[in-house]
């Protein structure tokens, strides 16, 4: 049989293939439960295996530890079965995140696309990890060699145009990337990471109205039954952030943000993320530390993904949690010694980052500066968007400030001020900064 975009499948039937495929729509747009479906899907037909293969996909995409049982069982399910070429290179591409070789998987995952430019999952699962990996120019390229296969004839192309737009954003390309994001949910709606890179280019052009107004009026294509919205409406309140509206961003914390107290890693860390923009503006968020860091405290010590763990040291940090702050420090730098892709993020960001989250909370501004200087630029290795890594320039500069390092101050000011002009907190930044100029 063959899938809705002509790749050959073993083991399915028409009742299977047909949750596989909404399992897999289900996946592009982030709504619904594509475990559930997938899970029915192979209830219908237990040799069917891609089935197998999509269910370790999203259990190994969460960037937990957890999920790895899980998808052993599955990748064990897939091997025992008939596969033909792709499929086998699937297993391949699995292997190679199971083993947190995730180089080799963008690679495995590549290549399945060279012959099968119609292979959405591959084509998925690859960008997601580009995004894991911070490779910008993947994020884009991965898409732009498969795109001219695609047209909205074929079903998924909203996603495809959905990954085109995100890739184009992390690469500056804000105009290419508004464009093939908006028509992207043209076609589908519900499409919530499409939406999403729109509101990244928004965000990075520091179109706070309109990023308002883009988020307000699309919630109900991109809120309801969706488990990407937390990260949605973080950027939802990134764009009131911007506007120093700290009451609205309390807010949505409280609510959509947090009211679940979700487990979830990719959840945890847009809590963190946002407490952490606050505290550095030195809004005291109270006792909502204390919950996120002990959500984090169950994983403090896997040093699994370094980009999660810094994210879990900001809560240990703002919690004034010390003892699970330091015991991150030592997972982390056992992490160095570990096979797999991790050992080098922990090693060239991971670790200095999370030392100068520590050095941040225990009142060393200067070592905080010697630590993130040097890091900042290359931070993309850890994974994670432009916007996410900006947390690293805000407390370098907040830094800065507070170690009275006024030329730094400026000149990482005016450095802001020139891709963000309008901003409150670049021009408050600049303004600190200004005595020292007139003395000089
Ligand atoms: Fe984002």
């Amino acid at each position: 049989m063959k899938d809705l975009r002509g790749n050959t499948v073993s083991g399915a039937d028409t009742a299977s293939l047909s949750l596989f495929e909404q399992a897999q729509a289900e996946l592009q747009c982030y709504v619904g439960d594509p475990v559930a479906t997938i899970d029915r899907a192979i209830a219908a037909a237990p040799r069917f295996t891609m089935a197998h293969l999509f269910k370790a996909y999203v259990f190994l995409a969460g960037t937990e530890a957890a999920g790895l049982p899980t998808a052993r069982d599955c990748r064990a399910a897939a091997v025992a079965l008939p596969t033909n070429a792709r499929e086998r290179q699937h297993i391949a591409a699995v292997d190679a995140l199971i083993a947190g070789e995730y180089d080799q998987a963008s690679e495995r995952l590549e290549d399945i696309l060279l012959d099968h430019p119609r292979d959405a999952l591959a084509l998925q699962i690859g960008h997601v990890f580009d995004y894991f990996r911070g490779d910008a120019r993947t994020l884009r390229d991965r898409v732009a060699r498969v795109l001219p296969e695609w047209s909205s004839e074929v079903p998924g192309y909203h996603a495809v145009l959905g990954m085109q737009a995100f890739g184009l954003e992390e690469c500056g390309e804000y105009g290419r990337a508004e464009e093939a994001g908006r028509k992207a949910v043209e076609l589908n709606p519900t499409d919530a990471w499409a939406h999403h890179a729109v509101a990244h280019v928004l965000e990075m052009q520091g179109r706070i109205g309109e990023g308002l107004a883009w988020m307000g009026s699309r919630q109900e294509y991109w809120a309801p039954r969706n488990f990407f919205a937390v990260h949605n409406w973080w950027h939802w309140a990134l764009f009131h952030l911007d506007r120093d509206e700290h009451t609205h961003v309390l807010d949505l914390y409280d609510g959509p943000i947090r009211e679940a107290t979700s487990k979830v890693v990719l959840d945890m860390i847009d809590a963190s993320a946002l407490l952490w923009r606050l505290h550095l503006r030195g809004i005291d968020v109270g006792a909502r530390w204390t919950e996120i860091a002990e959500s984090w405290a169950p994983l403090a010590q896997d040093g699994f993904y370094a980009f999660n763990d810094c994210h879990a040291m900001m809560a240990f940090v703002g919690a004034g949690r010390w003892d699970l702050a330091d015991a991150a420090l030592v997972a982390m730098a056992k992490s160095v010694e570990q096979p797999g892709s991790n050992a080098a993020m922990s090693e060239t960001v991971g670790l200095p980052v999370a030392r100068a989250l520590h050095a941040f909370g225990r009142g060393k501004y200067g070592t905080v500066i010697e630590l993130l200087r040097p890091v900042r630029t290359i931070a993309n290795r850890f994974g994670g968007s432009h916007a996410q890594r900006d947390l690293l320039d805000l407390t370098l500069i907040e830094a800065a400030c507070r170690d009275n390092q006024v030329s730094l101050v400026r000149a990482l000011a005016r450095e802001r001020l020139a891709a963000r002009p309008a901003s409150p907190l670049n021009q408050r930044y600049l303004k600190a900064a200004q005595p020292s100029r007139a003395a000089a």
